[in-house]
């Protein structure tokens, strides 16, 4: 792969502390871009991060045919740099960009991409519990013309962010049922962009009562749960561990939900991906069985509910006394950080 670098004059690297960070605000020194024209990527360049000079006629303003990715880069006790789960997420840019009838990238341009910039600014990724270097790949529809129709043109940026923890405290979760992320058919299951501009209206209604993020449930009956806010949602009900399923097509397939099936699989839970119904929550926080509520996230990782509310009926919990979830956070962080081996082979080195 011809990736051509050009390197930044100056690090910006010494004017941030890489302790205590905000989610996404401050970006490396590089950034990868590279064109899609005449059906084929062309000019792949690594260069000094920099805004772009786009036409106002461009099509991803107006039709929002754009989608990216969420990933994460950590240091191991060496301090190698390793990426936590690519090849996944490269797959899923791939169906998102095929449902919004974008090109397909291939693998050489995102991974070699993805390892080269990183490679180039592996100083930058934090060290910090709970800190890591976020990787934002995204693509956008470049055509200047606003006509209806899928672009012939598009950019692919890759931009690095060092980065701490997305949600700070356990969170409170208002169970929407007005508003709707996702319907069967629709681009739920994919990262498109519009699902988070279209996300907004009922997350801030949801805020103005009081609430962190909105549990979305099903568009046809409001009676099943499906994802909460930028996360997917785990329950532990008994000795299962129970998550919505991604048959319908309304949920993203979060790689650190896929993870975090894998290491309660691993820690003797049954895992049942499923239709979860609200009812079946509530009954069984009465019965005093419901014992953990979290959702799982790249930007997100693992982030405690501790309270749940469906019309006027709240549920409280009290993560300071659970075992479950930080055992698997835990778990999760350790094989992130190179301190415990990775079984499932899901750290891919930056060389
Ligand atoms: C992620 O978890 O990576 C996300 O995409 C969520 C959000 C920051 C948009």
């Amino acid at each position: 792969m011809d990736i051509v670098i050009t390197r930044a004059e100056r690090s910006k690297l010494q004017d941030i502390n890489l302790e205590n960070l905000p989610f996404g605000k401050y970006f490396t020194d590089h950034m990868l871009e590279a064109d899609y024209e005449n059906g084929e990527w062309k000019n792949i360049e690594i260069k000094p991060y920099q805004p772009l000079l786009l036409s106002p006629s461009l099509a991803a303003l107006h039709y929002g045919q754009a989608i990216f990715e969420g990933i994460k880069a950590y240091k191991n006790t060496n301090g190698e740099a390793f990426i936590f789960r690519p090849h996944d997420n490269f797959r899923r840019f791939n169906a998102s960009a095929e449902r919004m009838q974008m090109p397909q990238v291939s693998e050489d341009l995102f991974m070699e991409g993805l390892k080269q910039l990183i490679s180039l600014d592996r100083n930058w990724i934090p060290e910090k519990p709970d800190h890591s270097l976020y990787i934002r790949p995204f693509m956008f529809s470049s055509d200047e013309i606003i006509g209806v129709k899928p672009s012939e043109s598009y950019k692919f940026i890759i931009l690095l962010s060092p980065t701490g923890p997305y949600y700070n405290a356990p969170m409170r979760i208002y169970v929407e049922e007005q508003y709707v992320r996702a319907v069967p058919g629709g681009v739920g299951y994919v990262k498109a962009a519009g699902n988070y501009g279209s996300a907004m209206y009922a997350t801030a209604q949801a805020r103005k009562k009081g609430y962190d993020q909105v549990l979305w449930t099903d568009a046809l009956e409001h009676k099943y749960v499906q994802e909460i806010g930028t996360m997917n949602v785990i329950f532990i009900i008994g000795d299962k561990a129970i998550t919505p399923g991604l048959e319908a097509g309304t949920i993203l397939g979060g790689v650190t939900r896929d993870s975090a099936l894998t290491l309660l699989k691993e820690a003797g839970l049954t895992v049942e991906e499923r239709d979860l119904s609200i009812n079946e929550i509530i009954d069984a926080y009465k019965a005093g069985s419901l014992y953990e509520v979290f959702g799982t996230g790249t930007a997100a990782t693992i982030t405690y509910i501790k309270e749940l509310r469906y019309k006027d009926f709240v549920m409280n919990f009290e993560p300071e006394g659970w075992k479950t979830a930080p055992a698997i956070k835990a778990r999760l962080t350790d094989i992130r950080e190179g301190k415990s081996t990775d079984p499932y082979g899901w750290m891919v080195k930056v060389n």
